[in-house]
């Protein structure tokens, strides 16, 4: 059987100064080594719910809390935010609420250090880490001289080489470039290959289209979709109703179909959607 990694039971919530609820009677199981995307409109409550993955809500974030969130079997309730560090690697969507060490090295293997991992080993990873990102040139800069992407990245650093069994990350691509968002995207999958569980919060529907196994859609707060991403992506009712926009390729078959009749699936992978266009030019 397959294990669920994360389990949200009937959880409700409302930060203390709002005067409504922001996340309204989530139910939700997550298996081990699964690729989740998060999307919904801006205050939908996309990043409130993952908050709920480390503890942030409730032990940081406070107001009034109901339900279970276990995660790796462990009622969050029953333990601080601390305890998952090493366990869930979590990607704040503001860079500026992660850093917190003066300089960039200091900064990507301040987690290591907590854990007494062994210098040596903990160079090794430092410097694969960097290779990987890309951000080699950065190891000796301030933290705080930094462009917004260079901070993401920093971070995502710093996640990473924890090597977590949860990566939680939230628009981890919002303040980069496509050269950037790309290599992100690749380590994503990399990383995703290896097992590890993905939850992956992002207006970016190609993205999810392309990485995600299923799609949970919020709006005020609640989870009003929970599919396949072809499922989520080729119901144009739905995506007109909570203001989504599929992948360009899925577009372009949606257009399509409004022209001719086809009977295949309609892709959100760009690969899967040139081959289905070879077959049809080559028929
Ligand atoms: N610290 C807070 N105190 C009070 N209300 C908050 C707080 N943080 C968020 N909210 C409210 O909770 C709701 C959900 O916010 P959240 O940040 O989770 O949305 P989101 O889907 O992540 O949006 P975005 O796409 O803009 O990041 C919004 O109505 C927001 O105003
Ligand atoms: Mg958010």
């Amino acid at each position: 059987m397959v294990y669920k990694i994360i389990k949200l039971k009937n959880v409700n919530f409302r930060y203390a100064t709002s005067p409504i609820l922001n996340l309204v009677n989530i139910n939700l199981e997550i298996n081990e080594g699964e690729f989740i995307g998060v999307m919904g409109e801006s205050g939908s409550g996309k990043s409130t719910l993952i908050y709920l993955l480390n503890g942030l809500v409730p032990h940081f974030f406070k107001g009034d809390f109901e339900g279970s969130v276990e995660v790796l079997s462990n009622n969050t309730l029953d333990y601080e935010i601390q305890d998952f560090a090493d366990k869930v690697g979590f990607l704040f969507q503001n860079p500026d609420f992660q850093i917190f060490s003066p300089d960039v090295e200091s900064e990507i293997v301040f987690g290591l250090e907590n854990l007494a991992i062994p210098k040596k080993e903990m160079s090794t990873r430092l410097n694969i880490i960097l290779e990987e990102i890309g951000i080699t040139e950065l190891i000796n800069r301030d933290t705080t001289a930094l462009s917004g992407g260079q901070k993401q990245l920093v971070s995502l650093a710093s996640i990473l080489i924890m090597k977590p069994q949860i990566l939680v990350l939230d628009e981890p691509t919002s303040y980069l470039d496509p050269i950037y968002s790309n290599r992100i995207f690749n380590i994503l999958k990399k990383i995703h290959q290896s097992g590890t569980t993905i939850i992956l919060v992002s207006h970016n529907a190609e993205i999810l289209g392309e990485l995600a196994e299923r799609i949970i859609v919020l709006d005020k707060g609640q989870i009003i979709g929970n599919d396949k991403p072809n499922m989520i992506f080729s119901n144009i009712e739905f995506l007109n109703k909570y203001k989504l926009i599929p992948p360009p390729i899925t577009k372009l078959f949606l257009d399509l179909k409004k022209r001719i009749d086809f009977d295949f699936e309609i892709p959100v992978k760009f690969s899967d959607g040139i081959s289905i266009l070879s077959d049809i030019i080559c028929r």
